[in-house]
């Protein structure tokens, strides 16, 4: 009898394991999803309750090791197959014009050369290796020689495949650039902002960060991808060029993003490829530091060899870095609502790259410290992926002794209460229980969208509640009356019924938004979903002890302390008490999604009136569809709003359909 129930078990697994490893490459590799994130979700929930069942099923190429697997006490040494070689630089066209003319001596010959163009993409180089399709190690870089053996992060890279397809070689060494798109990057910041974590300066920091975490399941939760740009070893006889050799990894199952690689004539295309690249550079969806420029035939590649640590047929063409100098004039100390005190610097105006900047992050005290940044120090600032710039130096030499030292607060510049810096952190906490500007970001994060998304409930109206001691805890929400509100400064009938049926509303919310909305330290959305997902109610989550969360996958030591600081807290209790008083009831629901969009891809660009980019991209998935941030060969729509610029140009000149707001909603209504 167990015999047949495990032959069964490992028949389904084995089924679900190639479902989803398609539907990965479809989704990654492709940009062309057949199934919706929901239903993927499903798929793997299934295989990962056969995997409990029966732990013999979970192998290294299984699609659970993408959540990650047990946390390692240290890295091992990964030595390459051959040196990962680093890239000599150019700053302009004469610089390319030189390179190109060294190529032509070396090779002793006049005629013109193929050159192909790829964005340099700013992240972590990682070098993979498959064994008869499958992948059995992935390392960084290191020091070109040798690396580290980080296999076990790698597999959580949901763009990575751990099985090739299509005629692959027994063995390939792969490399490429692992990366986080920006809009990852900056939600991530933003979240980790407010809940009083330290910020991330760029994406490349955070994705190296990720790279190097010793438990997996961090990793996972980091939203990175890849783009392969090369082979280290390869039993196979290569294609002849360059851009053939791109191809044929895109066959195998391998993300390359080959909308973005250009082929040039000669060196003066390639120097003009490279001006309009960098025109381009802030419509990317993720970093790019500069172009790089390689010769296409592998044929000269191999006659051009290399010198000891750069090849002689590469070179990157560098963007000029976005900084600037100005004056760091003041610093305001902001209060998130777990009461973490972070300092952000105002700063003098200045341009860096066609932005106005007028703060920059100072991250925290131990920042300042290295930094040793003082008010009234000019500074150079420099953007680099996050909304808000970062400052990377002092200019000491413009002192003029005024400055002034920034000093760590000991009281919270709000409520006055002492704060405290835990061992290990290094961010100050206002410890005040009634600290308003923890209730304020609270209420600010509580009423937001994935949250209990109250519409209407923005900034203003959450400062007047303030002001005017409306409310001094979240549930006081649910107790507004029409009264209330009309003790506000400017306040009509409509707005005031708007607000008040949009907080009736709320309280429907499914049990993922109520969870996310609590604000529960290392709680975002995507664990929120995971614990409604696994408790279906508040109250059995509320009772989970260390032993039950911990059994989860995704969940460490830290969010399960976490979790169970917070409902043993008394006065969250009290607010939970009171919130299910007031009539909200969260439910699990598995919303399952329609598909009417069913594998195709959108971009939405320019100005939308009728809803926001996130609301539009939300009626997409929830008809099965994809949005993307860039428009490639790949995109079936494009949703234009006025001021759209470049990817409407895109869309035209690859001829996708272009929809406006009402053609794009009529499509989704229509029938069938
Ligand atoms: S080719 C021998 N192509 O830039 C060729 N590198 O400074 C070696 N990089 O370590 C690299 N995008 O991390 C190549 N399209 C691209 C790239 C790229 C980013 C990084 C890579 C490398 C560094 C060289």
């Amino acid at each position: 009898m167990r015999a047949d129930q495990f032959e069964m078990a490992r028949q389904q697994h084995r089924q679900l394991a190639q479902q989803l490893h398609h539907h990965n490459y479809c989704y990654h590799a492709l940009d062309q999803p057949e199934i919706s994130d929901a239903e993927y979700d499903q798929l793997l929930q299934k295989l990962l309750n056969i995997e409990m069942q029966f732990p013999q099923l979970t192998t290294p190429d299984s699609p659970s090791q993408r959540i990650g697997s047990k946390p390692l006490d240290s890295f091992v040494e990964a030595i390459h197959a051959s040196p990962m070689l680093s890239l000599e630089n150019a700053f302009n066209a004469d610089d390319l014009r030189n390179f190109d003319a060294r190529i032509k001596r070396f090779l002793s010959r006049t005629e013109d050369l193929e050159y192909l163009c790829e964005p340099k993409l700013d992240g972590v180089a990682v070098a993979l290796t498959y064994q008869q399709g499958k992948l059995v190690r992935g390392a960084t870089r290191g020091d070109g020689t040798s690396g580290e053996d980080i296999t076990q992060n790698i597999r959580t890279i949901g763009a990575i495949p751990l099985q090739l397809q299509n005629n692959y070689p027994e063995q390939l060494e792969v490399r490429g650039e692992i990366y986080m798109e920006l809009e990852a990057f900056r939600k991530l910041n933003q979240q980790r902002r407010e809940e009083g974590e330290t910020t991330f300066a760029n994406p490349r920091n955070l994705t190296a960060g990720s790279l190097r975490q010793l438990d997996a399941r961090l990793t996972a939760t980091r939203s990175l991808t890849i783009s392969c740009y090369g082979i280290g070893e390869l039993s196979y006889d290569p294609p002849e060029t360059h851009a053939q050799l791109l191809d044929t990894l895109h066959d195998w199952g391998l993300k390359v993003n080959l909308n973005v690689v250009q082929t040039a004539e000669n060196i003066e295309d390639v120097i003009s490829r490279y001006a309009d690249l960098q025109k381009m550079r802030d419509t990317f969806p993720y970093e790019i530091d500069g172009m790089v420029v390689k010769v296409n035939s592998r044929t000269l590649q191999r006659e051009l060899g290399e010198k000891s640590r750069t090849p002689r047929w590469a070179i990157a063409a560098k963007f000029p870095a976005r900084q600037e100098q100005t004056i760091l004039k003041s610093v305001r100390l902001q209060v998130g609502r777990t009461g973490a005190i972070t300092p952000v610097a105002n700063l003098q105006p200045v341009n860096v790259g066609g932005v106005t900047v007028t703060s920059a992050s100072l991250h925290n005290w131990d920042e300042i410290t290295r930094l040793d940044v003082r008010t009234g120090d000019t500074v150079i600032i420099e953007r680099a992926g996050d909304v808000i710039p970062n400052i990377i130096r002092v200019v000491t030499e413009k002192r003029t002794g005024a400055e002034q030292p920034i000093p760590e607060p000991t009281h919270c510049p709000i409520c006055h209460s002492p704060v405290t810096r835990e061992a290990g952190e290094v961010i100050p906490r206002c410890q005040g229980l009634d600290c308003p500007a923890k209730l304020k970001e609270s209420l600010k994060h509580f009423c937001s969208r994935g949250a209990m998304d109250i519409e209407g409930m923005g900034d203003r109206i959450i400062d007047q509640l303030l002001r005017l001691n409306l409310v001094s805890s979240i549930a006081d929400l649910y107790r507004l009356t029409r009264e209330d509100l009309f003790q506000f400064d400017r306040m009509g009938d409509k707005l005031a019924d708007n607000l008040l049926s949009a907080i009736a509303a709320s309280k429907q919310r499914p049990l993922e938004n109520f969870i996310f909305a609590l604000g529960i330290r290392h709680v975002g959305n995507h664990l929120a979903k995971l614990l409604s997902r696994q408790f279906g109610s508040l109250q059995a989550l509320a009772a989970a002890d260390s032993e039950k969360l911990l059994a989860l996958h995704e969940i460490g030591p830290q969010v399960s302390d976490s979790l169970i600081h917070f409902f043993s807290n008394s006065n969250n209790q009290q607010l939970l008490e009171d919130l299910l008083a007031s009539g909200i009831d969260p439910k699990n629901v598995e919303q399952t999604p329609g598909t009417k969009l069913q594998g195709k891809t959108f971009v939405f660009t320019g100005s939308l009136e009728q809803f926001n980019r996130k609301e539009g991209e939300a009626l997409v998935e929830s008809q099965g569809g994809r949005s993307s941030g860039s428009v490639s060969k790949k995109t079936d729509y494009v949703i234009a709003g006025p001021g759209a610029g470049s990817k409407l140009a895109k869309a035209e000149e690859l001829g996708i359909q272009v929809l406006s707001e009402g053609d794009f909603l009529e499509l989704i209504e229509r029938d069938g």
